[in-house]
């Protein structure tokens, strides 16, 4: 079990919607508040989820099945939570994690074609049953979202360009997906508007972890 200070944030949202800058924000703001942070994200972080994320970069597997892409994942993610997320939990740090189990069931299921309750079924296997304690959402018009992506993916060479690629309407359905998460567990997950300033999205976001952080002193 994880110790009382612990916590398991992810940040979710569409291609665009600001999580990578806002999670390093949130991590500096964090530490100054005098929490031990772990920042981490999925793909990636441990070498098997760089060596996963090098093959959904490689162009040869362009057209991986939705279930291809489902098992990849949760490789990744179950090595990520063993070697990352259990023991910085178990130490008792903040675990702030850009993209968890809910990138799955938006992509693969409601965007793709993977039935949500087989995800589910894999989601609860031992090993990778950990769920987030807070889950922000950050939310924002798929137009805008793949506007902003389109710019960012001319400067950064690591990022998983395969998606950005796809039509609005499989990112619509990708929206329309975490939306109907947050439907689902309102308790874990808060939907955060993703539209204007940098500032002003870190305020609601801050206001909301602050506000989680309160409700478990
Ligand atoms: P990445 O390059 O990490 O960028 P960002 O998170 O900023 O969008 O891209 C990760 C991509 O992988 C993103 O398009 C969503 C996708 N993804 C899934 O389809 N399923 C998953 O389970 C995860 C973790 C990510």
């Amino acid at each position: 079990m994880a110790q009382a200070r612990s916590l398991f944030v992810t940040l979710e949202g569409i291609e665009g919607s600001g999580k990578s800058t806002q999670i390093g924000r949130l991590a500096s703001w964090l530490e100054a508040e005098g929490h031990r942070v772990e920042r981490t994200r999925e793909p990636g972080r441990t070498a098997l989820g760089e060596a996963v994320r090098a093959i959904l970069l490689d162009p040869r597997h362009r057209s991986l099945s939705s279930l291809a892409d489902l098992l990849l994942y949760n490789a990744a993610r179950a090595q990520h939570l063993a070697e990352v997320v259990e023991p910085a939990l178990a130490d008792g740090c903040l675990v702030l994690c850009d993209r968890y189990k809910d990138s799955t069931l938006a992509y693969q299921g409601f965007a793709g074609d993977v039935p949500l309750a087989a995800i589910q079924e894999i989601h609860s296997l031992p090993g990778l049953a950990r769920d987030p304690d807070l889950t922000l959402l950050l939310d924002l018009p798929v137009e805008a979202g793949l506007a902003r992506a389109r710019r960012r993916l001319a400067e950064a060479g690591d990022r998983l360009g395969r998606f950005e690629s796809l039509d609005a309407a499989f990112h619509q359905k990708v929206r329309d997906g975490y939306l109907e998460l947050a439907r689902r567990f309102p308790a874990r997950i808060t939907v955060i508007d993703a539209a204007g300033s940098e500032d002003e999205v870190f305020v609601r976001l801050r206001d909301a972890l602050a506000a989680a952080l309160g409700r478990r002193s």
